[in-house]
């Protein structure tokens, strides 16, 4: 009885401590003038599904929970930010270059399509952001259609 509670004490100031440390996500613009939807490449419907199940971690936009505030959640969701905005930032659409843009619209048709993209863990915690078929099929095509109209601007 007593070793529990002892352990019980030491879990609770250990959770406690960690919160201590500063969680570092990154940080949230709501005006982003080099975003995508402003580069005119999708229409509304398209960008209502990219921000319900991309933004939070391919934009400057992202809505934090609660729970990402609590360590060690906010680690955790501090890392996935950190690398999804690396890797593609919806925010910063205008700042890529041609190439990148092919390159970044190429990723997005072949990790949506092949269902990894949104994340798995993201898709468990927000259910509502699962893709079903249908919106698969429409972001692949949105991506491919991009493509053509991305390289007949800069020709
Ligand atoms: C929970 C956060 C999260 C969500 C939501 C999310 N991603 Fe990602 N994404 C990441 C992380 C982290 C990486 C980098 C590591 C990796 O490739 O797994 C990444 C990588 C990518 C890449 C680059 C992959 C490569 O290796 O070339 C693309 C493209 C991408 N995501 C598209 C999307 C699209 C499109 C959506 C929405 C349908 C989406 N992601 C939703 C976190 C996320």
């Amino acid at each position: 009885m007593k070793a529990r509670t002892y352990l019980l004490g030491g879990l609770i100031l250990i959770l406690g401590a960690i919160q201590l440390i500063p969680n570092d996500l990154p940080e949230v613009q709501s005006t982003n003038p080099g975003d995508i939807f402003v580069s005119g490449l999708l229409d509304d419907g398209m960008h209502q599904i990219l921000k319900y199940t991309c933004y939070d971690c391919h934009s400057n936009e992202t809505a934090y929970p609660w729970y990402s505030h609590v360590a060690p959640f906010s680690w955790l969701v501090a890392k996935d930010v950190r690398e999804g905005r690396d890797e593609l930032n919806f925010s910063l659409w205008a700042e890529y270059d041609m190439m990148e843009k092919l390159k970044k619209l190429d990723d997005i048709s072949i990790e949506v399509g092949e269902g990894e993209m949104p994340m798995e863990i993201y898709t468990v915690i927000h259910p509502g952001a699962k893709l079903n078929t249908e919106q698969v099929k429409e972001i692949v095509a949105w991506a491919e259609n991009a493509m053509d109209i991305v390289a007949e601007e800069e020709e």
